[in-house]
């Protein structure tokens, strides 16, 4: 059965129907399968891998060669979903060059699109991946990859005159090109009245209910992180890995009980000692 694969198009179709996106994070074959099979529309494979899979302590220490193995095997399992490879730090700040080289790497490995962080001085970036082809994401807000300047993970845009300094960087990331921005850890208020200043698709991780879609990042939804962070916006589905503990804990795994009989691979008759294969294969005396 052929699948209709989501595009910018479809995405924009649900917002003219007043639905919103479902988007997800994932980052290896097995859970973007698992999201692709329910139906999520956009899969996100977020420099948060740096955190969620090599757990490592921010975004800032993953680089474009761990990204691009985690975007191969997304890839590779979303046969609907509409992909965003997240630009890692430092493969798109530097030059308008090493932007669209890395965002080029990102779709020859199967992304329909890629994300940057940053508003207006990152718009020449966007515009040069634009002019290459590239569908491209804004993220504004809490942009974790400037980290050092925002002074920590705060919520971002709580003024009247942030909300208006956020909604300049939308409009010039929007100038330059982007089909979407991801607005984080802002006000509802504060995303409300950027989304209606723009024409743009607007998604929101943390920055309430008045946007296209909110960003869940799976390891948040399934309670598979491994750390002290858990959202207070993320409702939690499923306790994937107190289960995946326990069953490493089972008694059967401890007690090594998949060595019995009934768990072995071969059964055992098929090389059962007969005169025949013990003269065959007696030890040399
Ligand atoms: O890497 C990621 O998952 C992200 C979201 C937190 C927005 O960039």
């Amino acid at each position: 059965m052929s699948v209709h694969r989501v595009t910018v198009a479809t995405l924009a179709g649900l917002k003219a129907r007043n639905e919103n996106a479902v988007f997800v994070t994932a980052y290896d074959y097995p859970t973007a399968t698992f999201a692709d099979r329910a139906g999520v529309d956009m899969i996100l494979v977020g420099d948060s891998a740096a955190m969620t899979m090599l757990g490592l302590p921010s975004t800032l220490q993953i680089g474009l060669d761990e990204m691009l193995v985690f975007i191969r095997a997304v890839t590779r399992a979303a046969q609907r979903a509409f992909v965003i490879g997240d630009l890692p730090f430092m493969s798109y700040q530097p030059s308008d060059e090493t932007a669209v080289r890395s965002a080029g790497a990102f779709v020859a490995a199967g992304c329909d699109a890629v994300k940057c962080e940053g508003g207006a001085r990152v718009a020449p970036r966007v515009r040069a991946m634009v002019d290459a082809g590239i569908a491209v994401m804004g993220h504004l807000g809490l942009t974790p990859q400037s980290l050092g300047q925002l002074g920590g993970y705060r919520v971002q845009g709580k003024s009247l005159a942030a909300a208006e300094r956020l909604l300049r960087d939308a409009e010039a990331l929007q100038r330059a090109g982007v089909f979407s921005i991801l607005l984080e850890a802002v006000p509802a208020e504060t995303a409300a009245f950027v989304r209606e200043r723009l024409d743009v698709l607007v998604y929101g991780i943390g920055a309430g209910p008045h946007v296209d879609g909110q960003l869940v990042i799976s390891h948040d939804m399934l309670g598979s992180f491994v750390g002290e962070i858990a959202p207070r916006f993320v409702k939690r589905y499923a306790e994937v890995g107190s289960t995946v503990e326990s069953a490493f804990r089972d008694s059967s795994v401890i007690t090594r009980a998949t060595c019995e009989a009934a768990h072995s691979p071969v059964p055992s008759t098929a090389i059962r000692s007969t005169p025949r294969t013990r003269r065959r294969y007696a030890r040399p005396a």
